[in-house]
């Protein structure tokens, strides 16, 4: 449950990063990414944020998509750009360097999906909010965004366990990689302000884990 802290530091070594985050986290990793692509429509087209490795965009690829994945880090790139070699998913599967800043420069009503795993809870408010904004605007009417990450828990004593729990592993992360994740606590409400509906909001870890789709109202592309 709460693994999620570790993922900076699990990030600074992006050759093992998915073997090692699935070991933390004791295969959930693994399985939140088979739910997310579980919401993606065969012969869909694709953006996926902080495509990290490529690991769900080789899942969602599986299911008949097509992924444009974009993420900041040049070397979790590397590995996706390895995996893509290894296999070959070239033709399917494109990734660039980009920051979710980038993302006003990406075309209007392209893409049937965005996903976003692990990502939005790694970026500043001003960062998320860009980021699911544009997610919106990119999305063709009908398309989904597709959520899934750590998130602050609905009652307050939840709450504050994780807060008990989390705090001693975020010092640590902290130690080790400069850098703190930080569970979402509004993500519906800002998913609906960007002009979304939100379709389903399935909570998971002791209500501190969500996977939330939304839809661009407008004619359904399934
Ligand atoms: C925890 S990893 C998750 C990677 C992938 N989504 C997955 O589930 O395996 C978070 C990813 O988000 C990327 N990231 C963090 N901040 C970002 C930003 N501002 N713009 C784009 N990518 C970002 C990181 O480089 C990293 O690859």
């Amino acid at each position: 449950m709460f693994s999620y802290v570790f993922m900076k530091i699990l990030e600074m070594r992006p050759g093992s990063y998915d073997a090692r985050m699935d070991r933390v986290s004791k295969g959930r990793v693994r399985a939140v990414k088979e739910a997310v692509a579980g919401e993606i429509l065969a012969g869909g087209h694709v953006l996926e944020i902080g495509c990290g490795t490529g690991e769900l965009a080789a899942m969602m690829i599986q299911r008949g998509a097509t992924v444009d994945g974009f993420d900041l880090s040049p070397a979790m790139l590397a590995v996706a750009g390895k995996r893509i070699e290894d296999e070959g998913l070239g033709g399917r599967f494109s990734v660039r360097p980009l920051g979710v800043d980038g993302m006003d420069r990406l075309p209007d009503r392209a893409y049937d999906a965005v996903v976003a795993t692990l990502v939005l809870s790694e970026l500043s408010d001003d960062e998320r909010r860009f980021a699911i904004k544009h997610a919106a605007r990119v999305l063709k009417p009908g398309g989904r965004l597709v959520v899934a990450d750590e998130v602050a828990a609905r009652s307050m004593s939840r709450r504050l366990f994780q807060a008990l729990i989390r705090l001693p592993l975020m010092a640590l992360t902290y130690l080790v990689s400069r850098a703190l994740t930080r569970p979402l606590r509004n993500l519906t409400n800002e998913v609906a302000a960007a002009g979304l509906v939100v379709a389903k909001e399935a909570r998971s870890h002791g209500d501190a884990f969500a996977l939330v789709v939304a839809r661009r109202p407008g004619e359904e592309t399934d």
